[in-house]
């Protein structure tokens, strides 16, 4: 079957996300209901850039995949990144009151309902890969496998946990320190919504793999360059507490210049990884370039 729209260029395709996200969502979670955990829960999916959500649909398209299982699969990781988020926010972990430009889910509600609210996110992202609209029981497999992995022990919430070990860590980090942290807590949840879309077809995943791994790392370090050079207004989150908290980053180990260029190097590889598929990849070669130059 064929997908049903042509390639867009990045500016176009990331807000056709965010709807296609937030299309989906409405599905799954109606609005205005009189329940604190379902609107916990739509209020952290919501607001996003849905970036990893993009590469999903993205990567679908690339592969003629259709917009039904396309959009699941870009909900179930957005979801997932919401709850990562949730709870990278509480008091026991960041401790931040500003997430997408407004309070966290914990200052919102409440410590318990954030804490439940990222539980049932988790499990709607694999409640919706298991749906049979997703596709044949081995590409239901596959995806849920892949992203029990990204999510879990190896993947970000391993990266997480390394994050904060990391800051009480007095005598530095090596770069190989600082990398397994980047991978696991931001890396994996991006290689997976890169590979998705192929997996949907089943079809080679390895270019987009590699592609992932390196956009992985390079959104990380944007990441920690925003927190030292933008604004709270802009970027929508509180700056300049990554020092503050003793984070182990790429800026803390290379200087903002060091990681700028290795930010820059990491986006080179991303797009030299997805050349084969022509000019068909421009769309995410423009996401990869998007990374590291934006300012939210
Ligand atoms: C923020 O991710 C958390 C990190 C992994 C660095 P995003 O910058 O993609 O957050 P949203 O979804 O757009 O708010
Ligand atoms: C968060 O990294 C990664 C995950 C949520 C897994 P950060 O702690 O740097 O993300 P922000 O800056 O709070 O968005
Ligand atoms: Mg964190
Ligand atoms: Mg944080
Ligand atoms: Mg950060």
């Amino acid at each position: 079957m064929q997908h049903d729209i042509r390639r867009l260029p990045f500016q176009e395709a990331l807000p056709r996300a965010q709807r296609v996200v937030q299309t989906c969502l409405n599905a799954m979670i109606p609005e205005g209901q009189a329940n604190d955990l379902l609107n916990a829960m739509r209020y952290g999916v919501i607001g996003g850039k849905a970036l990893r959500g993009f590469l999903v649909l993205e990567g679908a398209r690339l592969h003629r995949v259709t917009i039904g299982p396309a959009s699941m699969a870009a909900l179930a990781i957005e979801c997932l990144h919401a709850y990562s988020l949730i709870h990278d926010d509480l008091p026991s972990m960041d401790d931040d009151d500003l997430r997408r430009g407004q309070p966290t889910v914990h200052k919102t509600w409440d410590e318990a309902t954030a804490v439940l609210a990222g539980d049932a996110l988790q499990a709607l992202a694999f409640e919706l890969l298991s749906h049979s609209d997703i596709g044949s029981a081995e590409v239901s497999r596959s995806l849920v496998y892949g992203m029990a992995t990204a999510a879990g022990r190896v993947g970000m919430v391993g990266g997480q946990m390394l994050d904060i070990q990391a800051e009480s860590k007095t005598d530095g980090h090596t770069l190989a320190e600082i990398e397994a942290i980047q991978n696991g807590k931001t890396g994996a949840l991006i290689r997976w919504s890169a590979m998705a879309g192929a997996e949907l077809a089943q079809a080679e995943t390895e270019p987009l793999r590699i592609y992932g791994d390196k956009l992985g790392l390079a959104f990380q370090i944007a990441d920690d360059i925003l927190d030292v050079e933008g604004d709270e207004v802009t970027v929508g989150k509180a700056v300049g507490k990554d020092e503050a908290a003793g984070k182990a980053t790429f800026v803390s180990l290379l200087g903002l210049d060091g990681a700028k260029r290795r930010a820059d190097e990491l986006v080179e590889s991303a797009c030299d990884a997805i050349s084969i598929y022509g000019d068909d990849a421009e769309t995410l070669k423009e996401a990869a370039r998007f990374v590291v130059n934006r300012t939210h």
